[in-house]
């Protein structure tokens, strides 16, 4: 099996940091990179907690590349349900992995680049703003070529937002960057909240996942019981929305998913719909889909595949 060459963009973020503890035990997957951007919390977090769950998940091979400080144009707006420091209450020990001293728009227009050439395209996981993409391709188009998908969490369609009446945080936060993106003709498989919603981290499923999951047990029993409060709050539901995992379970069960083609527009202008994205499913706007929706997905699936890959960490490391 060849593994999927992937660059795993985000904001942890505790969703964020369930994601890339999933994908750090996928060998379907080769993470060539990590490229934290301003989004849940300022650059210099999403950053040191990016090497904080390198470290924790034991994969301190991965290079992590600092992104955008700030969103393409828009004032930033930060995420509200990560706790102080974007992992919740979570206290995890000083990163002594440091970033590259490359940026990540450099390093995804070097890789992409390479990628074209060698035939070998990447597979882009956006699990936050994607104000480092847009930024890359803003300033060299051509590493679309290098590019083999993009996987996206954000947007609503048919659900509301999460951060307004309209928008879902990711989007909202650099609305301009997802114009970028879906303009850009890459191939898109968006997963939205009309997505995420359909599968809540419920308390059984927390108790669950803490006792599979061995040695980062503890610090994942913290970070989804305290995710699991805040949509309490938020929903009045139990359980909080497993958004960013999607993306690394899309990847590795595409068959637990199932897409709509739409054409997808971002509002980047208007005050009261400031990034709704809308999608245009039935060709009224005379253009081609930019993205394929998911529109339905098995929760039970998704849920065994978690348990599945975090129980990875349970079992000895074979020498
Ligand atoms: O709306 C959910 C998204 O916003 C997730 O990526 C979460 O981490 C936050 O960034
Ligand atoms: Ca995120």
């Amino acid at each position: 099996m060849t593994a999927i060459p992937i660059i795993i963009d985000c904001d942890p973020g505790i969703d964020d940091t369930i994601a890339l503890l999933t994908a750090f035990v996928s060998a379907e997957l080769e993470i060539l990179g990590i490229t934290p951007v301003c989004g849940n919390q300022p650059l210099d977090r999403t950053v040191r907690n990016a090497l904080q769950v390198c470290e924790l998940g034991d994969r301190t091979d991965i290079p992590v590349y600092a992104g955008c400080f700030r969103p393409m144009f828009r004032d930033p707006i930060y995420g509200q349900f990560h706790g102080k420091n974007g992992l919740g209450n979570t206290t995890l020990p000083e990163p002594v992995k440091v970033a590259e001293s490359k940026s990540a728009v450099d390093f995804l227009i070097d890789t992409l680049t390479a990628a074209a050439v060698l035939q070998k395209r990447v597979t882009i996981c956006c699990l936050g703003p994607m104000t480092n993409l847009a930024v890359a391709l803003r300033m060299k188009p051509q590493i679309a070529e290098g590019i083999e998908q993009v996987v996206m969490m954000g947007g609503a369609y048919r659900e509301p937002g999460n951060r307004t009446i309209t928008s879902e945080f990711n989007v909202l936060a650099d609305p301009h960057a997802a114009h970028v993106v879906f303009a850009s003709g890459i191939k898109i498989v968006a997963l939205a909240l009309d997505a995420t919603h359909q599968v809540m981290l419920k308390p059984e499923h927390v108790a669950q996942f803490s006792k599979v999951s061995g040695r980062i047990s503890e610090t994942l029993a913290e970070l989804m019981a305290f995710w699991d409060r805040n949509d309490v709050r938020r929903y009045g539901s139990r359980g909080g929305p497993l958004h960013d995992p999607l993306v690394i379970a899309y990847l590795l069960s595409p068959d637990l998913f199932e897409t709509q083609p739409a054409r997808v527009f971002v509002e980047h202008e208007s005050e009261l719909c400031m990034g709704q994205t809308i999608a245009d499913w039935y060709g009224k706007s005379g253009l081609e889909p930019n993205a394929e929706i998911v529109t339905r997905v098995d929760a039970d699936g998704v849920i065994a595949l978690f348990l599945d890959r975090l129980s990875r960490y349970a079992e000895e490391v074979v020498a």
